[in-house]
């Protein structure tokens, strides 16, 4: 078996996640190459991960290191420079979610991949479990019938202190709030099970926290197959809970959560007369939990076929799409269709458009 040669951007707190879930994927990928601004957060990270070159900036690591795939562990604001150093060299980025900070950002990233040759990937690690899979699969099946209604909930809490790491809570450093930090990776779930994606109508407020962006979103979604969804995005609420509810045709699928799921945590509830739906559900559960290394394997996977790494950009796109959809649809009052945000478009360029209206 091939072992792929990794090179970690960014030593901080999600960089140990990934450098955990890559020794879980025993001997299919070790670490090369760490790069951090900060020496002491560099030399801690390599020491405990056993990594043998260290490098404080992105370009002397890639003038003399050649990685098969770079995790980009950096916050927000750095992913697009990053993202096309490395492309641009024809490497193979996996970068942290968001992809990018705006749509316009996403897009330069798109085209330095289309002009070097490497692929892009984001992480979004909720769409790899067995449960997530199992559901996918299950989608346009008569058994389960057309999808109806749906619940997207990302109700986290995060105290003031959260918000000391000097990157978050900033429209120009993270990009935006829980829509874009937090609730993002509920609703890329939701959207690889339901699909596209074609107007939405949303509120967000500052109610708490010490931000510049919001601390609470709300949005109802309708989908091109008509079904509806309501998304809520809170860093204000003390019963945490990542919960997703799929309302279809013949049966009610439900997800409950925190960061991570196991298959133990997604129900099924058969309308009546449709009991058959649950042994269709039971066939895909494979044991996966979602988590950064299935995710990982199915870059690695795609790496070997020849395949793109999922998430694909195009993949990405619809759920950064909505993403800006929310906050146009919250600051100008107005619903938003998909496709309305184009270059020109200030939530094109930036998620708070022309600001946000607390500002
Ligand atoms: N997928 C998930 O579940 C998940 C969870 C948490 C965070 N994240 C994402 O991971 C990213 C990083 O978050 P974090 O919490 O690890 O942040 P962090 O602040 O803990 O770590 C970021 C690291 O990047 C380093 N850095 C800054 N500028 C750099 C530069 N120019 N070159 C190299 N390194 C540089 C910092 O020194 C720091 O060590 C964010 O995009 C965040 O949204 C994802």
């Amino acid at each position: 078996m091939r072992t792929f040669d990794i090179a970690i951007v960014g030593t901080g707190a999600i960089a140990d996640v990934h450098a955990e879930n890559l020794r879980q994927l025993a001997g299919r990928a070790k670490i090369v190459a760490a790069v951090d601004v900060d020496a002491g957060r560099l030399a801690v990270f390599a020491d405990r991960w056993s990594v043998p070159n260290r490098y404080s900036d992105l370009d002397t690591m890639l003038d003399r290191e050649s990685p098969d795939v770079i995790h980009l562990c950096t916050p927000p604001w750095l992913h697009r420079d990053h993202a096309v150093a490395c492309l641009s060299r024809g490497h193979t980025v996996f970068c942290e979610k968001p992809p990018a900070q705006s749509l316009a950002h996403l897009a330069t990233i798109k085209a330095a991949e289309r002009a070097g040759g490497g692929r892009f990937a984001t992480v979004f690690q909720h769409r790899f479990g067995s449960g997530a899979r199992s559901l996918r699969r299950l989608v346009g099946d008569p058994r389960l019938g057309r999808p109806m209604a749906a619940v997207c909930n990302t109700l986290w809490l995060r105290p003031d202190a959260y918000f000391a790491v000097p990157w978050r809570g900033r429209w120009e450093t993270e990009g935006g709030g829980p829509t874009m930090g937090h609730g993002i990776h509920q609703f890329d779930l939701l959207l690889s099970i339901l699909g596209s994606w074609r107007e939405v109508v949303a509120v967000a407020t500052r109610l708490a926290r010490p931000t510049a962006t919001e601390d609470l979103s709300c949005a109802i979604v309708t989908f091109d197959s008509g079904a509806v969804a309501t998304v809520i995005n809170s860093l204000l609420s003390p019963r945490q809970t990542s919960y997703l509810r799929f309302d279809f045709e013949h049966a009610t699928v439900e997800l409950e959560h925190l960061y991570g799921y196991a298959d133990a945590d997604w129900s099924v509830t058969a309308a009546p007369g449709h009991d058959e739906i649950t042994a269709a559900w039971t066939e895909g559960l494979t044991g996966q939990p979602s988590g950064h290394a299935t995710q990982i394997a199915a870059v690695l996977d795609a790496l070997e076929s020849g395949d793109p790494p999922p998430v694909t950009i195009t993949d990405a796109a619809m759920t950064m799409e909505l993403a800006a959809a929310i906050y146009a649809s919250a600051f100008t009052r107005a619903p938003v269709a998909r496709g309305e945000i184009v270059m020109g478009s200030p939530f094109y360029a930036r998620m708070n458009g022309s600001g946000a209206p607390w500002a």
